[in-house]
């Protein structure tokens, strides 16, 4: 299907600032053009409009929770908008606070149009966190949790009258950082985690494998690729780096694997922070991992 590419330029969610600058970064470094070079159909839609980020400290366990649901409800419409009109949205962050608003949206789409989710989160992070157990206050640590139903009553009804979706629907892959009280909790939740012990394990292959069993025609897949997935070494233009990710390789396979299931419907490309980074070199290496979610490969195909 067609593509669009929404721009949410924010790190109201986030501990450091300058995710707000990833919109503007993925496309200098040529995000729209290696699409269309693929021959797809590409619409920049431009970016959202939504609050400036106030800086503040927490309140009641959460920082900026107004401005990070006020972002949240202009990606989930936005992200609705396109999927009702037939088109695969391509949501540029920003923080993975946004991982909510995007989800949801497409979780409304998915019951009006009776198909089934799976949301793969490549994160290094679970960012399963409450107000009680997060050690930070930053609502980019709480989108899963606020997806399941575990939040302020503003972030896990901004679908509606129910959480957007139940534990069983993601499937998280890459993660190495989980805080201690959000440990209980995935267990609690019953989270599907394919952790970096697991990865070197069994490796890429299988893991992907696994993680994408038991889709079939009526699923639509949703990747949400916060680029703190990557091992800091490929990926340094984050602001919560954690060692020992995904290098090149693993991570190109883990996107040609999403490719091959052909039910990628919906992406979230999160968390890129050009402040960080060096020559803008994280968001062309994610770039060249969205070619392969795209059918780029080496032999292959084209
Ligand atoms: N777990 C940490 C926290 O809650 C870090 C979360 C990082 N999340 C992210 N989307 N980069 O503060
Ligand atoms: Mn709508
Ligand atoms: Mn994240
Ligand atoms: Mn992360």
């Amino acid at each position: 299907p067609p593509v669009s590419i929404i721009g949410a330029p924010t790190d109201v969610g986030a501990g450091d600032r300058g995710a707000r600058l990833g919109p503007e970064a993925l496309r200098i470094a040529g995000l729209g053009e290696a699409l269309a070079a693929r021959g797809v159909d590409v619409l920049d839609r431009g970016n959202l409009e939504g609050p400036r980020n106030p800086w503040l400290g927490p309140v009641e366990g959460y920082r900026h929770l107004n401005e990070v649901t006020e972002w949240n409800r202009l990606v989930m419409e936005a992200m609705h908008a396109e999927l009702a009109g037939g088109r695969m949205p391509i949501l540029l962050g920003g923080d993975h606070c946004l991982g909510l608003g995007s989800i949801t949206g497409v979780a409304r789409y998915c019951r009006e149009a009776g198909k089934k989710l799976r949301v793969l989160w490549l994160d290094a992070h679970a960012d399963f966190n409450t107000s009680q157990v997060t050690p930070s206050g930053n609502i980019h640590g709480m989108p899963v949790a606020c997806l399941c139903g575990l939040g302020p009553r503003e972030l896990t009804h901004l679908g509606g009258d129910a959480p957007a979706i139940t534990p069983d629907v993601v499937r998280q892959i890459g993660i190495r950082s989980v805080d201690q009280g959000e440990k209980k909790l995935v267990k609690e939740h019953g989270l599907d985690i394919y952790d970096m012990r697991y990865i070197d394990e069994v490796g890429m292959k299988r893991v992907m494998e696994e993680a994408l069993d038991g889709m079939d025609d009526d699923t639509h897949l949703h990747v949400s690729f916060d680029v703190d997935f990557l091992d800091p070494s490929v990926a340094p233009g984050v602001g919560t780096t954690v060692p020992g990710g995904p290098n090149y390789r693993e991570a190109q396979l883990c996107m040609e694997m999403i490719a091959d299931s052909g039910r990628m419907a919906s992406l979230d490309i999160m968390e890129l922070n050009p402040i960080l980074d060096r020559n803008n070199a994280t968001a062309l290496v994610a770039i060249d991992l969205v070619e392969s979610l795209f059918g780029k490969s080496t032999l292959m195909r084209d």
